[in-house]
């Protein structure tokens, strides 16, 4: 199995090294793709670097600042392309323990269609999270499962493994969320298309250094889209009933 980690990058030069150093040893097997939206504080060169030292780290510069989602998109293209089996989402601030890869690349093995770190299952946690982010977390996670009727328990997480066979069949174009919004949308259309879906516990660690880019508006963009879609899917099951009798 060719393995590509899939960073994306905003003003991470603080945290980048140190996930870099542990993904290339916890994990050597796997290269890794570092999508940087042109980051003011110099992650991109900071990225090239490390590129120019190890034939096994990539790097793609964007225009400018797009949202996580964007990012992910554009380096999933790139692997796909580049022929890679497994593409994985793991963010850049050491929140994502790069030494807890092996569990969702195991379940991949195991036949998973997507592997989702999760932090919402026995075993999983949370260290150093102030307790309004565990909320918020927990809360959208629930009105997610309840709207889409999804069975995972961590909906918004951000670290996984996708088979690229997953990839092929969702259309990525159509993908326009763009914080947590992206990774429920991502769920949802894996989800809809039956695949299997295996959750394996992580310890997810606030980062130490740098700022979270997460905002207010991303949590109300993730909860209208999830309404929208949650009734989207009722009203097709019931169209589909009045269909059905009427025939
Ligand atoms: N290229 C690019 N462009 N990268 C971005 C952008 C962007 O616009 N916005 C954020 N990132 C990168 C950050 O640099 C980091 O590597 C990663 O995306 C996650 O961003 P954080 O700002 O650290 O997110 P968080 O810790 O608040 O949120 C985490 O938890 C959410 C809820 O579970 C992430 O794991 C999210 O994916 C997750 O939805
Ligand atoms: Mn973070």
């Amino acid at each position: 199995m060719r393995v590509l980690t899939i960073i994306p990058t905003y003003n991470e030069l603080e945290s980048l090294p140190k996930t870099l150093q542990r993904l290339r040893t916890a994990v050597p097997a796997s290269d890794v793709l570092v999508v940087d939206d042109n980051s003011p504080d110099g992650t991109g060169t900071l990225a090239d670097g490390f590129a120019a030292e190890d034939p096994q780290v990539h790097v793609l510069h964007r225009k400018g600042k797009e949202g996580l989602g964007a990012a992910y998109i554009a380096g999933f293209k790139w692997g796909l392309e580049a022929g890679y089996d497994v593409l994985v989402e793991m963010d850049a601030d050491g929140s994502h323990q790069p030494e807890q890869l092996p569990q969702l690349l195991e379940a991949i093995e195991q036949g998973a269609d997507l592997a989702m770190g999760s932090r919402w299952v026995p075993g999983g946690s949370v260290v150093n999270w102030p307790l309004y982010r565990q909320a918020i977390s927990r809360v959208g996670s629930t009105y997610a499962r309840l709207m889409l009727g999804l069975r995972i328990k961590d909906v918004t997480g951000g670290y996984r493994a996708f088979r690229r066979s997953t990839l092929e069949k969702l259309n990525l174009d159509q993908v326009d969320s763009v914080g947590y919004g992206f990774q429920v949308d991502l769920a949802w259309r894996v989800a809809k298309l039956g695949l299997r879906i295996e959750e394996r516990p992580i310890t997810f660690v606030e980062r130490e250094l740098g700022a979270s880019k997460m905002s207010g508006n991303i949590v109300v963009e993730a909860m209208i889209n999830v309404t929208k879609w949650g009734l989207a899917a009722r009203w097709n099951t019931l169209a589909g009933k009045v269909k059905n009798t009427n025939s």
